[in-house]
C-alpha cells in the first residue's frame, strides 16, 4: 500500500508530522500553521525550518480556501478547544456555521467542500473538550460528532495518558479517529459491536490496548439537528455523558469508562535530563527560592480581589522539586523564563536546582532534540512551543495501527 497524504493543520511546529512520517506511511502534501495576534510567526518558521516551506501555508486557516488545499487521504491536526455552540440556522446557510473565529468550522468547511473529501481524520484535543462548557457539559464533542457524521464520518475517541504507555509526560489528552463512509475501516466498524471496537478491535485499542472498567456500557442518540443540540445538549446540567472512551457511527454514540491494560516500563525525568553542565540560566537563584518554595507550597490564606472584596483561597502543595524516578507532569505554555512558578519543572541537580533545559523539554515530548532551536526564537518560546504540542509517540502508535488496519482491510 502506497504512503497516505496528508494535509496537517494547526501545525505548530510538526508534532502530527514528526509522529506520522516517522512510520515511514505517512507524507505531508500540505500544512497550516498561523499564531493569531503577532507578527513574527515563530511555530511557522521554525515547521519551515524543519520540513521545508514548500506546501507550507502561514495564513490564517479561516481565510484559507479550499481550493488552495490539495487532495489527501487523512486530515489531521491539534485545534484549539473553544465554544463550538451553533449561532445560526444551519437552513440554507451551506458553508457558514458556528462563528466567526471558531476553528472547528474551517475543519468542517474544508471536509464539506472538498471534491473527495479526506477518508480518514486524526485530530487532538485537550480532554476537558469531553466535558464543556460547565452550562452545558458535553455540548462541544456532541456539536463535533454530529457534524462528523453528517459529514459520513464514523468516529472512535479515547483519552490517552501519554506516561501510561512508557511515554516519558503525564499528558492526558482526547484523540479521535474519523472513518469516512467511503473507508474499509467505517465498513468494519459498522460490522462490529461498539465495546469490541472500543476495547480491542478498533484502531486506537489496537495501539494503546485498554480494559473497560466496571460500568455499563452507555448509549444514545444524536437525533436532533445540529442547531437543536447546541441549545439543548444537556441543558438540565449534570455530567458530561461522554466518557473516556467512545465511538460514533451513524448518530448513535456509545461510550464506556476503560483503563490502560498494558504496563510499559515508566520513562522518568531522570531519563531524559541531559548530561553535562546546564546553561547557568536555569539554576534558581538563591535568594529567589523561597518565592518559588512559597508557590510550590500547600496555602489556606485569605485573598483579597481588586475591588477589595476577601475570600479563603487554598491550595495543595505541588511535589517541589520534581520527583525525577517519574515520568514528568505535564509541560504548559507557560514553562520557559526565570520568573518562580507554581507549574514550571524543577529539578534536583548537583550543582542545585534548576528548570529543565528547551531540550529536555522537547524530550518530554518526544522530539528531535533542538527540533525547535533557530536564529532569534528565545528559550521561553521553544517552551511555549513544547506547552502546545503532544507527545509524539501517541500519534506514531496511532498512526502506526490505522496504516496496519486499513492494510489489512484492503487486502
Ligand atoms: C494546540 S496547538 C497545536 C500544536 C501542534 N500539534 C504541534 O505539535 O506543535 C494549535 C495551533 O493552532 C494555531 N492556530 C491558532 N489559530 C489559528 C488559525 N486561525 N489558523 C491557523 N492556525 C491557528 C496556533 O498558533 C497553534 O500553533
Amino acid at each position: 500500500m502506497q504512503q497516505l497524504k496528508v494535509c496537517e493543520l494547526f501545525a505548530g511546529v510538526g508534532g502530527f508530522r514528526l509522529g506520522l512520517e516517522d512510520t515511514g506511511n505517512y507524507r505531508v502534501v500540505w500544512s497550516n500553521q498561523w499564531e493569531p495576534s503577532t507578527k513574527m510567526q515563530h511555530a511557522s518558521l521554525v515547521y519551515e525550518a524543519r520540513f521545508g516551506a514548500e506546501n507550507h501555508s502561514n495564513q490564517n486557516i479561516e481565510e484559507v480556501p479550499t481550493s488552495a488545499i490539495p487532495d489527501h487521504d487523512i486530515l489531521v491536526g491539534g485545534f484549539p478547544c473553544q465554544d463550538y455552540s451553533v449561532a445560526t440556522t444551519l437552513k440554507n446557510s451551506k458553508g457558514l456555521i458556528g462563528k466567526k473565529g471558531v476553528l472547528w468550522w474551517s475543519i468542517h468547511r474544508i471536509i464539506s467542500e472538498k471534491k473527495t473529501p479526506p477518508k480518514y481524520l486524526f485530530f487532538e484535543n485537550v480532554d476537558r473538550l469531553l466535558k464543556s462548557p460547565s452550562t452545558q457539559r458535553g455540548r462541544d464533542f456532541a456539536v463535533m460528532l454530529k457534524s462528523l457524521d453528517e459529514l459520513g464520518y464514523a468516529v472512535e475517541w479515547r483519552v490517552i495518558n501519554a506516561a501510561e504507555y512508557g511515554m516519558p509526560q503525564r499528558r492526558r489528552r482526547v484523540f479521535f479517529l474519523g472513518y469516512h463512509k467511503s473507508s474499509s475501516a467505517y465498513k468494519a466498524m459498522a460490522k462490529s459491536s461498539p465495546e469490541a471496537w472500543m476495547t480491542s478491535e478498533g484502531t486506537i485499542a489496537q495501539a494503546f490496548p485498554v480494559f473497560k472498567e466496571k460500568g455499563a456500557l452507555c448509549s444514545f442518540e444524536l437525533s436532533d439537528d445540529l442547531v437543536s443540540i447546541s441549545e439543548s445538549f444537556n441543558k438540565t446540567g449534570g455530567l458530561s455523558p461522554f466518557l473516556n472512551t467512545g465511538s460514533c457511527i451513524n448518530g448513535k454514540v456509545s461510550t464506556l469508562k476503560t483503563k490502560a491494560s498494558q504496563t510499559m516500563p515508566a520513562t522518568t525525568l531522570s531519563d531524559i535530563l541531559e548530561n553535562g553542565s546546564a546553561d547557568e540560566s536555569l539554576f534558581i537563584p538563591e535568594e529567589e527560592l523561597p518565592k518559588w518554595t512559597y508557590l510550590k507550597g500547600a496555602k489556606k490564606e485569605i485573598r483579597r480581589t481588586k475591588a477589595g472584596f476577601e475570600y479563603n483561597y487554598s491550595e495543595g502543595s505541588m511535589v517541589f522539586p520534581d520527583a525525577l524516578d517519574q515520568p514528568s507532569r505535564t509541560i504548559i505554555t507557560g514553562e520557559g523564563g526565570k520568573s518562580p512558578s507554581r507549574f514550571k519543572h524543577v529539578v534536583q541537580t548537583r550543582k542545585g536546582l534548576r528548570r529543565l533545559s528547551p531540550v529536555e523539554l522537547e524530550r518530554l515530548n518526544m522530539f528531535p532534540d533542538n527540533h525547535t532551536q533557530l536564529a532569534g526564537i528565545s528559550d521561553t518560546k521553544r517552551a511555549f512551543f513544547m506547552g502546545n504540542a503532544l507527545v509524539i509517540g501517541v500519534v506514531r502508535g496511532i498512526g502506526e495501527a490505522l496504516f496496519r488496519k486499513i492494510k489489512e482491510l484492503e487486502k
